[in-house]
């Protein structure tokens, strides 16, 4: 009896062992891996029509739809959405105006009031991984980073390549290349200076934006944003493995980081490595050398089970050793902290840095999970402060 018991659980437990070595099998080819970062065929507004932006609580003529073609040739999937207030003084003619997908969107009324605006500011959003534009928190992100300033803050958001309507596939390359021809639709169509242009990133999307930010601020002339938000960010993929829990709780490959040979040669085959930590730490590196103003405010919340906060103070401290001529080590900035970091109680606390050029500040929330956290009034104060800092009179 005990012989069969102990017979029966020796074979599930082959049987579960041989199951995950088949799945770390898959994982090392680049199709599973694409389809387990991105999660881009999971798009939780199946029966949706992304085209009738008002199923999605937009007000008729506040959203349009449209597409920007990237530089390799797809079209991009894309919604300009209107802040409330500019609405609410331009409603009689949005509601006259057809609503639903432009074929050319400088056509549009809505598109006008963005463009021929010079006081206009515009939020680029870059979304984590799986959904569309319309999936998730990203609705109510939408409204928290213009909710500030309702009458100048439009925001752009869009599926990039394989997620959503956009076709392809999603790489880390073909992801970057979609959002610089996001950011050049925004500066050339729409007209907007860098200077008023934020971009808002969260999860994968933070990866994305550093990428971008660094991007552009390695032109000559450089090209630097009025700033960057990340909202749970990670340190790269090989980190982020190690850590990920699938919805939350389901531990995928953190029990190999206990064998450290296993998951250095399991981590060779990761394609996409999205190096956060090293662009962040260039980016900054870059706006230094060329004295270009720039403000970064990265913001995790403690219980965001997909992604643990861990992650964001790595960021942080990468950020901040590039600020400095010889560098500074994790524990030599926990002192500094210790001292120097702003403690909010059930909010959480607060730590800024600041040199010449920039402010980077990193700001670690009690609550909020892992994306609910983006319809909180903290994204509008730092929305806020950016376009502030920027701009005293912007208020
Ligand atoms: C920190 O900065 C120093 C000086 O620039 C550099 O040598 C070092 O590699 C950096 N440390 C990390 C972990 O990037």
């Amino acid at each position: 009896m005990v012989y069969l018991l102990f017979k029966y659980a020796s074979i599930s437990v082959a049987v579960l062992v041989g199951l995950y070595a088949g799945l770390l099998g898959l994982l090392t080819t680049s199709f599973f891996q694409a389809h387990v970062v991105y999660l881009h065929k999971i798009q939780m507004t199946w029966f949706k029509d992304l085209d009738v932006p008002e199923i999605f609580g937009f007000l008729h003529g506040q959203t349009t739809p449209f597409s920007i073609k990237s530089s390799t040739g797809g079209m991009l999937y894309a919604w300009h959405i209107l802040p409330i207030e500019l609405y609410r003084q331009h409603e009689s003619a949005l509601v006259a105006e057809p609503s639903g997908f432009a074929l050319d969107i400088t056509s549009r009324f809505a598109f006008k009031l963005l463009r021929d605006d010079p006081d206009a500011r515009l939020i680029i959003h870059m979304h984590g991984a799986g959904g569309t534009v319309g999936s998730g928190y990203r609705v109510p992100n939408y409204r928290a980073v213009s909710a500030g300033q309702p009458k100048t803050i439009h925001v752009l958001t869009f599926d990039y390549r394989g997620f959503g309507r956009s076709l392809g596939t999603p790489s880390e390359r073909g992801l970057c290349l979609d959002a610089i021809a996001v950011v050049d639709w925004a500066t050339e169509v729409a007209g907007i200076p860098s200077s008023q242009i934020l971009i808002f990133s969260q999860s994968i999307g933070t990866a994305v934006s550093l990428a971008v930010s660094e991007y552009f601020a390695l032109q000559s002339p450089p090209k630097v944003f009025a700033g960057t938000i990340l909202v749970a960010p990670f340190v790269d993929v090989a980190t982020l493995v190690t850590t990920y829990r699938v919805a939350g709780s389901i531990p995928l490959l953190s029990p190999l980081a206990r064998f450290p040979l296993l998951f250095n040669y399991l981590s060779t085959f990761i394609r996409d490595k999205w190096l956060s930590k090293d662009r962040i730490a260039q980016y900054i590196r870059a706006n230094e050398a060329n004295g270009e103003k720039y403000q970064l405010t990265l913001i995790h919340a403690e219980d965001d089970y997909d992604i643990p906060s861990h992650h964001t103070e790595v960021v942080f401290w990468h950020a901040i050793n590039a600020t400095l001529p010889r560098g500074i080590t994790y524990d030599e900035l926990e002192e500094v902290k210790y001292k120097s970091k702003r403690d909010l109680g059930a909010a959480g606390s607060v730590m800024e840095w600041r040199t010449k050029n920039g402010v980077i500040r990193e700001e670690i929330l009690k609550t909020g999970l892992h994306d609910v956290v983006m319809g909180y009034p903290v994204i509008t104060m730092a929305v806020m402060r950016i376009f502030q800092a920027v701009d005293p009179s912007f208020n």
